[in-house]
């Protein structure tokens, strides 16, 4: 049997600053003999560990449709992040995973689909959009939105996929920065006000859906404004950052209600959490 808390040892391939500030880069990691041993689901997270220093989970910010190398964005907070920031590539990392549920991408298939991020929560939105926007999976959804802020332009990620999605014609992308610097020519204003203003955007192809995940302040001003969208709570998916340890439902430190995030989650529909105590009910 398996141990399930060994990390396979995984290659640093690349490590990309993301941020003008320094605080959140990309690390980009590949298997041992090159290849997956298993596929996942955006949204599914791993656990990634150094040795002598610790463990700490983070959403797989690539794509399921490139499985061989796994990109985690990571902002650095403490002791691992801090040291996963300090990797060359060459050097070698733990990985334990794929972890959680993910997003629920056959629930999804043929709806028109907004998809909401802000700070480094938008790593595995990132993953679902590369997802969807795949040639071989693009005819399963319906129409996309992707709307992304950040604090201000410095801290905005993953700027080469924004170039690519803003010049596709097949899905709509609005990005906005609470606060422009001189050079800032495009939306200013929080999340929430940028979803709002979708609402001109709105198609009624197949039945909406949201995928929402950013930081706590971001996500409760949002939901009010999806529910004026008309998007029922069984239509809206959230992915929780709980505090997690073991991620395998074992040690009850993710627990809310009678639910672990690292197993049922993180990815809930609001109508779930809201049959469990927390924040967004
Ligand atoms: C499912 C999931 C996905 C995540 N995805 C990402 C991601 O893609 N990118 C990213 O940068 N971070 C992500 N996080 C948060 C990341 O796990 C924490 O930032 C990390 O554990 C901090 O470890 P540290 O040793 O550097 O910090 P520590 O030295 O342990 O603590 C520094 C600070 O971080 C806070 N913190 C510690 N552990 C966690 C935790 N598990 N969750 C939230 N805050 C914590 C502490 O309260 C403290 O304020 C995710 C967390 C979860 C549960
Ligand atoms: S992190 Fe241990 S039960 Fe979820």
């Amino acid at each position: 049997m398996s141990n399930p808390y060994a990390p396979v040892p995984m290659r640093v391939e690349k490590s990309v600053t993301e941020t003008e500030d320094g605080s959140i880069r990309t690390i980009s990691l590949t298997f041992p003999d090159g290849t997956a041993p298993f596929g996942f689901v955006p949204g599914q997270f791993a656990e990634l560990s150094i040795l002598g220093v610790g463990e700490a989970p983070f959403g797989i910010a690539s794509s399921p449709m490139s499985p061989d190398m796994l990109d985690f964005t990571i902002a650095r907070v403490g002791t691992v992040t801090t040291e996963l920031h300090y990797l060359e590539p060459g050097e070698s990392v733990g990985l334990r995973g794929p972890l959680g549920n993910g997003y629920p991408v056959e629930g999804l298939s043929g709806r028109d689909l907004l998809v909401i991020g802000g700070g480094f929560g938008f790593s595995t939105l990132r993953a679902f959009t590369n997802y969807a926007l795949h040639p071989g999976n693009r005819g399963n959804f319906g129409g996309i939105t992707v709307v992304y802020g950040a604090r201000n332009p410095g801290l905005l990620l993953y700027r080469d996929d924004l170039c690519d999605w803003a010049a596709r014609d097949d899905m709509n992308l609005v990005v906005t920065v609470d606060r422009a610097d001189e050079g800032w020519t495009g939306m200013t204003g929080t999340v929430p006000a940028a979803v709002e203003k979708v609402k001109g955007v709105k198609s009624v192809l197949g039945g909406r859906a949201a995928l929402v995940c950013g930081p706590p302040a971001m996500i409760r001003y949002t939901l009010p404004v999806l529910a004026d969208l008309g998007l029922a709570p069984a239509d809206i998916f959230l992915s929780l950052e709980m505090k997690m340890k073991c991620g395998i439902g074992k040690c009850g430190r993710c627990g809310i209600g009678g639910s672990y995030a690292c197993t049922d989650g993180p990815v809930y529909s609001l109508e779930r959490l809201r049959g469990l105590p927390g924040e967004f009910r």
